[in-house]
């Protein structure tokens, strides 16, 4: 039987230490925890049930774990510390018996993304981002889908265009999509990822952009920034645009999320398939993962116990591969949510008809 470990870490000081140690975190100030977090041991979360491959009726076995390191930790500390800390909860993994190690969040995004980590560790280790790009490049297929317009009818902005995910699904949609803007900070990096776009789709209409004013043009975003606070607000978009916020912490603002011109989507849910319980709530809906911890489940269900999404340059095939295999196990695309509530059939209904006046309204770029 494959078991896979996948490691969690604390975003939201307060509230993620909370689903723990609820003593804890009502003691401490978040200064405090920020402070502690260098010093705690790896933490064992829980063993989830009930996941199950619809292709072969194998259940998984697994542990969640977590590193202690609060993200700004992660981001503040010097990197070999990071490293050091996240390779002691790998460890852990290793002692407990699992095949293969998937890294989430920041634990993923730091450094070199996973590569220190995994020569470190005798088992094999995964970003999770192959699947994570997946699940944009669904979601976007899925909005375009829902709101009745084909994908190549639409203006499409990545924002952090040039990071893992980014360029990931931006190298994915530029083929398929009417225009795409890619955005990030830094205009040489920028230029690059252009290039590499046109190197493999010639006839792809891209424009670079170091200006979030840009996302105007776009009729749906897609946001994947490393940044630490929310970078997107409604005055940067036009009334009538479909946001996919990939990032954690997001992206958005609450103002955005809560504007009714605007639908802010959160990306990269996954339903798992099976009777799941993940025995540790980790602030999402039952029997929903994020992408990255699904990469590491389809993998051990697929007995691939390989360095599978190491560094940050994703593979276009294996992006494709993961999203195979993950359909073969039952692996879905959630339902939409928004800042954690479920969107109701009324409001994308609501929204299709402003979504539809918007692409009227538009003359071009
Ligand atoms: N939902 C999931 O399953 C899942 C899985 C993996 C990752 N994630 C999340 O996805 C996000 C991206 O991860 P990643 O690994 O792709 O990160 P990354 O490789 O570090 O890339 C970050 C990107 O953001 C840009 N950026 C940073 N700060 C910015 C700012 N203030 N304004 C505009 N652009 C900015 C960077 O480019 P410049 O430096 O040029 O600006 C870069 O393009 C993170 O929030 C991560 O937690 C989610």
């Amino acid at each position: 039987m494959s078991t896979f470990a996948f490691i969690v870490h604390p975003i939201d000081p307060k509230r993620d230490v909370a689903r723990k140690f609820p003593r804890l975190a009502r003691i401490l100030s978040e200064r405090a925890i920020h402070f502690f977090s260098a010093y705690f041991p790896p933490v064992y979360l829980s063993r989830p049930r009930g996941i199950v491959s619809q292709a072969t009726g194998e259940e998984l076995q697994g542990y969640l774990l977590a590193c202690p390191l609060t993200a700004h930790r992660m981001r503040t500390l010097p990197l070999e510390r990071a490293y050091r800390k996240i390779i002691q909860t790998g460890r852990l993994a290793q002692r407990l018996g699992a095949d293969i190690l998937g890294l989430g969040a920041f634990t993923s995004a730091i450094g070199d993304a996973g590569v220190t980590i995994a020569r470190a560790l005798d088992i094999p280790v995964t970003t999770g981002d192959s699947y994570t790009v997946a699940s944009a490049v669904m979601l976007a297929e899925d909005v375009a889908q829902k709101m009745e317009v084909p994908l190549q009818d639409l203006h499409v902005a990545v924002v952090g265009a040039t990071g893992s995910i980014g360029r990931g699904v931006a190298l994915r949609l530029a083929p398929r999509v009417g225009h795409l803007w890619i955005l990030a900070r830094r205009p040489r990096a920028l230029g690059r990822v252009q290039e590499e776009i046109h190197a493999h789709a010639p006839r792809a209409r891209v424009t670079p952009s170091t200006d979030l004013a840009d996302l105007r043009h776009a009729h749906l975003v897609i946001s994947a920034t490393s940044a630490p606070f929310a970078v997107l607000r409604p005055e940067h978009l036009t009334p009538g645009t479909v946001v996919i916020d990939m990032a954690l912490p997001r992206d958005a603002t609450r103002r955005l999320g809560r504007h009714p011109e605007y639908l802010v989507l959160d990306g990269g849910l996954i339903q798992v398939p099976g009777p799941v319980d993940f025995g540790f709530r980790f602030g999402l809906p039952r029997k929903l993962a994020y992408a990255c911890m699904a990469e590491t489940m389809i993998l051990a269900l697929e007995k691939r116990f390989e360095c599978y999404t190491l560094g940050k340059r994703i593979d276009p095939d294996k992006v494709e591969q993961i999203r195979a295999w993950a359909a073969n196990h039952g692996f879905q695309l959630a339902s939409w949510y928004s800042f954690g509530h479920r969107v109701g059939t009324e409001r994308i209904a609501s929204f299709r008809e402003r979504f539809e006046q918007r692409l009227r309204s538009m003359v071009s770029v």
